[in-house]
């Protein structure tokens, strides 16, 4: 979610600010800016769309000589991907970047504005600016401005500040968004949300961590941490590209597994509050009248949409069906006025899915879009769109994008459930909502687990992945990865039913990954499971309890509420079609056949 880049030194500043933000523009790209200060003062530019917009703009511009410079590509949060919402945002004499979300800018922008500051961006990142401002006017000192500036933030922030009033000098802080800054040996100084932006470039960096901040002077980093200067740890810096973009993780799909935690921490943001959950992008009235609700998506999210039907009806109490949108636009389906219809993509390109949603469109019923790419051909289209936060996703099959898709389904359900729960319950889903992105956090004793045991499932003639309820659609999901990246066979099933036919095929031969939750219909599922190893199916349990009959166990931790098993499980199946996966030499980031975004019926 957004990229950001800074450069202090002699060097054509123009050029290491766009080189740096090429290498992020996979963390974003619906606009872009730089702005560049030397001794003629400063000179911004910026552009909405891809990054060679903004080189086209900036073509005339070029300083060699020493001097300051700050850069950003966007992935929007708060605000239409338009120029006036394109970083840097200015004050009187400073400019800004920054990637995350300030949790609390409504309440610091009314401060500011009460006081008589004019905003011109709908962004929650030019608070940083006028804060910064005000400060500077009280102090006439800009690290001390900076510092209480970034002591009334609240959220997630990496940011880099200019300002005229210390024309040669970066400052900047990190909480919970990543940042960089590095050195090469001729006195410049980078900084960079990844080291893939400094590569070629600095010689040596230091990985900054939730809490620093400083400023940056005459090729010195001065680092502080809670008002205490520190020594930045500084390490040499790889040289290969493609390796940096992954963070030093093998593969795509591993690191948007690794970043699941984090990008649920976005996603949440502002929305899950103590007490209640909000979202800015719900209009007026989107619910009035409404009785059911029907989700509508492909693939993966078609496998969030399912899950969401449980959670609609037993938290909202609001009817819900699912369909799969290729099958949708053909049966000649009865749309209703009182029916929500929301669909679900990652991308907001698919076709299917996208020609849903405008025969709801045409139905006259209203429409609502859980989407990651803001301003894709599904957002623009719908009536409302919640955005799900989850960060450009790169891995074919996808994860992070999933993982904040159930996040966001989960959040809406508890949403409309305000009036319908009683306050214990609605709190108990509350209290468990915030345990999630620790509980996606990859558990690394698991991944080893996962990958020693990924040698016994490389064979066979068919997997079944089974769970009941909310760990159906999981089953579901997890048997699509597997397929999608190993090539094996592989189908999700309700437990339940596997009785009524699948049971057949049941031999050792035959693999079962059963979900087995402890908060939901346990001893229903264990029957089910139980039947199966009596037919020689072996089985890998996935389950907090201990299971006498598994061939396999893969033990998570004890949780008291579903969603919370629900997380914790998805990360395993994940990591386990992608060491199968790896096992079989495949291509985890590019499977055969398939496509990210499938634009096509
Ligand atoms: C493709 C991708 C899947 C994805 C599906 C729906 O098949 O390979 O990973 O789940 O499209 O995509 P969407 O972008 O609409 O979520």
């Amino acid at each position: 979610m957004c990229g950001i880049v800074g450069y202090i030194g002699h060097g054509d500043k123009k050029q290491v600010l766009i080189d740096g933000l090429r290498e992020l523009e996979y963390r974003g790209y619906d606009s872009a800016g730089i702005a560049m200060m030397d001794e003629s003062g400063i000179t911004h530019y910026k552009a909405v769309g891809k990054l060679i917009n903004l080189e086209n703009k900036a073509s005339e511009y070029s300083s060699n000589s020493y001097g300051v410079g700050i850069g950003h590509t966007r992935w929007a949060t708060h605000g239409k991907p338009n120029e006036v919402n394109a970083h840097p945002h200015l004050g009187e004499y400073s400019f800004v970047v920054h990637n995350g979300i300030i949790e609390n800018y409504q309440e610091l922008k009314k401060e500011l504005q009460d006081e008589g500051v004019r905003f011109l961006s709908q962004t929650d990142t030019e608070v940083i600016v006028h804060l910064f401002e005000k400060f500077n006017n009280q102090l006439d000192n800009p690290f001390q401005a900076f510092e209480q500036t970034i002591a009334k933030l609240r959220g997630a922030y990496a940011t880099l500040l200019i300002t005229k009033k210390d024309p040669e000098t970066i400052y900047f802080a990190k909480n919970g968004s990543p940042m960089i800054a590095g050195k090469d040996d001729h006195g410049s100084v980078y900084f960079g949300s990844s080291d893939a932006a400094l590569i070629g470039k600095a010689k040596e960096v230091t990985y900054l961590t939730d809490g620093d901040y400083g400023f940056a002077r005459s090729g010195t980093i001065h680092l502080f941490h809670a008002g205490e200067s520190m020594v930045p740890a500084m390490v040499p810096l790889k040289s290969d590209k493609i390796y940096a973009q992954k963070e030093g993780f093998r593969f795509f799909m591993e690191k948007e597994i690794y970043e699941q935690s984090s990008v649920i921490s976005d996603t949440m943001l502002g929305r899950v509050l103590d007490d209640e959950i909000h979202f800015d992008e719900i209009p007026d009235g989107l619910f009035d009248g409404i009785r059911e609700i029907k989700v509508c998506a492909c693939g993966t999210s078609y496998h969030a949409a399912l899950a969401s039907s449980y959670l609609f009806e037993r938290l909202s109490q609001i009817r819900a069906s699912v369909e799969i949108a290729s099958e949708f636009r053909y049966k000649e389906p009865l749309l209703r006025t009182d029916t929500l219809f929301v669909v679900i993509s990652q991308s907001g390109e698919t076709a299917d899915t996208l020609e849903a949603l405008k025969m709801a469109k045409l139905a006259g019923i209203k429409t609502l879009a859980l989407c990651n790419v803001d301003n894709s051909s599904i957002v623009r289209e719908a009536d409302a769109t919640i955005l799900l936060r989850a960060g450009i996703e790169k891995g074919v099959a996808s994860t992070k994008a999933f993982a904040t898709q159930m996040m966001v389904l989960w959040m809406l359900a508890l949403y409309l459930a305000k009036d319908k729960m009683t306050a214990e319950k609605y709190r108990f889903d509350l209290e468990a909502m915030r345990l999630i992105p620790g509980l996606a956090k990859v558990n690394e004793r698991i991944h080893e687990k996962v990958k020693r045991l990924s040698k016994r499932y490389l064979h066979g003639h068919g997997f079944f992945f089974i769970g009941r309820d909310i760990f159906y659609p999981l089953a579901l999901e997890g048997a699509l990865k597997l397929k999608e990246i190993s090539y094996l066979h592989a189908e999700g099933y309700p437990s339940g039913e596997m009785k009524h036919g699948p049971i057949a095929l049941a031999d050792s031969e035959l693999f079962t990954i059963a979900l087995m939750p402890q908060t939901l219909l346990y001893d229903k599922t264990k029957s089910n499971i139980e039947e199966l190893s009596a037919r020689d199916s072996t089985i890998c349990a996935i389950s907090p309890k201990s299971f006498e009959l598994a061939d396999d166990m893969i033990r998570t931790s004890e949780q008291k509420h579903p969603m919370c098993e629900f997380f914790e499980m998805m990360v395993i199946l994940q990591l386990l079609s992608m060491e199968v996966a790896v096992r079989r030499g495949n291509d985890v980031d590019m499977p055969r056949n398939l496509a990210k975004s499938v634009t096509v019926e």
